[in-house]
């Protein structure tokens, strides 16, 4: 079933139950005062008319993660509109071309107003979904809470937060409850759509004991369901969607979701608590396709080069902050920082002005000891591999230190679409360019 589109979507100051009793309860900021906020669930090419009141302290703005979007409606404030100020609203109305599952967060101030939990889930659904017995939306987070009070650490600019592995929570959650278990049924068909909501941390993703396929990939559908084997890595921004075959017996436990820093915490734990419930499926399941997937005029391609400098490995020198050259132990002095292709933060001029409809190959080397996530807004790429071949369509790419990735993407979206780490304290930190397709 469809939820009715409603008109208005506050954003607010609002407590919920994060932390377990007695604990109190943890101020928040949500939409509709809710965290996660109203799951949004519409159907393939509808229109999303959407006012946001502001009623925060602070100015916001919804970006529509993964969509292909108007440039106007994409959210980012001081680039693509101007911000809303508290007592303010914003019309956003688009329409959302491919089915998968997206997510919204506010984009201003990013590093705090997403950490303080203003972001909810946005399924676009098919026209023809894969049957399954149940669907789950799983938001994986992680919290930076005050051990004591359970209140949000405010400190979202410390230094250690804008430079390392960005900041890290301490306390995890998933739909804003820790250590999430479901219980499942033999022979049960689940489809779960994984977004990861987190500031900094990876998450990855196992289904150890139980059977399962990826369809989708930030939102985008496979051209073929991979079987789950290798545990899938599922960085700030990613999305996946899974189809899980509850193979286990009565009594069983799979782990979906575990740590990434070898704490071995479960997150999502799937529990067989009944009998069979349903007849087993053995066909794999298919998602119809949407966007198309070539990339035509690879050989031509504009060329584009971005190199993510700063932290311990980086051999920068100097870069450009607010327009002024520092040398790099001013940086380093002044600020925690990173900085793209020599400038930290949003410069001026875009990284490419591109022409509508070009073929771009963007070469992206991460000359740091961290991991980043780098997001594109409004258009979706996919990676060359090392044989050539090309990957799955995707809005984010997480990349570990010293790798130097390659990904290609058609221009087909006019207007300044932002590129950023989604690493949010990083993006605060630095790590923005934005390219201008015209
Ligand atoms: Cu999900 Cu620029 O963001
Ligand atoms: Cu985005
Ligand atoms: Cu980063």
């Amino acid at each position: 079933a469809l939820t009715p589109q409603f008109d208005e979507f506050k954003a607010q100051v609002s407590a919920v139950q994060l932390a377990p009793p007695p604990y109190p309860k943890t101020e928040i900021w949500g939409y509709d005062g809710m965290m996660p906020g109203p799951e949004l669930r519409i159907a393939q090419g509808a229109r999303v008319q959407r006012k946001l009141l502001n009623a925060l302290p602070q100015a916001s703005s919804v970006h529509w993660h993964g969509i292909r979007i108007d440039n106007a409606m994409d959210g980012v404030a001081g680039l693509t509109q101007a911000a809303v100020e508290p007592g303010e609203s914003f019309d956003y109305d688009f329409v959302v071309p491919d089915a998968g599952t997206y997510w919204y967060h506010a984009h201003a101030r990013s590093f705090e107003q997403v950490a303080r939990g203003l972001y909810g889930a946005l399924i676009v659904e098919e026209a023809e979904a894969p049957e399954v017995d149940r669907e789950e939306v799983l938001i994986l987070d992680d919290w930076l809470l005050d051990p004591e009070t359970a209140q949000i650490n405010p400190d979202f600019t410390s230094a250690h937060s804008r430079s390392h592995a960005g900041r890290m929570g301490n306390f995890v959650a998933t739909n804003g409850q820790y250590g999430l278990a479901i219980d499942v049924r033999q022979n049960e068909r689940l489809r779960l759509r994984l977004i990861n909501a987190a500031n900094a941390r990876i998450f990855v993703v196992d289904i150890a004991g139980m059977e399962g396929w990826t369809i989708a990939l930030d939102g985008m559908p496979l051209a073929q369901p991979q079987r789950l084997g290798e545990p899938l890595i599922l960085g700030p921004g990613q999305r996946a969607d899974l189809i899980v075959d509850v193979t286990a017996d009565s009594g069983e436990t799979a782990h979906l979701v575990r740590l990434d820093n070898g704490e071995g915490m479960s997150q999502v734990a799937l529990t067989v608590t009944g009998r069979a419930s349903a007849v087993r499926r053995d066909d794999p399941p298919a998602l119809p396709s949407n966007a198309n997937m070539d990339v035509p005029g690879l050989d031509n391609a504009v060329p584009v080069r971005l190199n993510i400098e700063g932290g311990a490995m980086g051999r920068m020198q100097s870069a450009v902050l607010n327009g002024e050259r520092k040398s790099f132990r001013d940086l380093v002095d002044e600020n925690e920082y990173w900085a793209l292709n020599g400038t930290v933060g949003m410069p001026d001029a875009p990284l490419a002005g591109l022409a509508l409809g070009q073929t771009v190959k963007l070469e992206i080397s991460n000359d740091t000891s961290f991991p980043h996530a780098m997001h594109l807004h409004g258009m979706h790429f996919r990676e060359i591999g090392e044989d050539a071949t090309l990957g799955p369509l995707r809005d984010t790419i997480t990349m570990f230190r010293g790798e130097t990735r390659t990904v290609v993407f058609v221009a087909d979206n006019p207007g300044d679409w932002l590129f950023h780490c989604h690493m949010l304290s990083h993006a605060a930190a630095g790590m923005m360019t934005w390219m201008r397709v015209t």
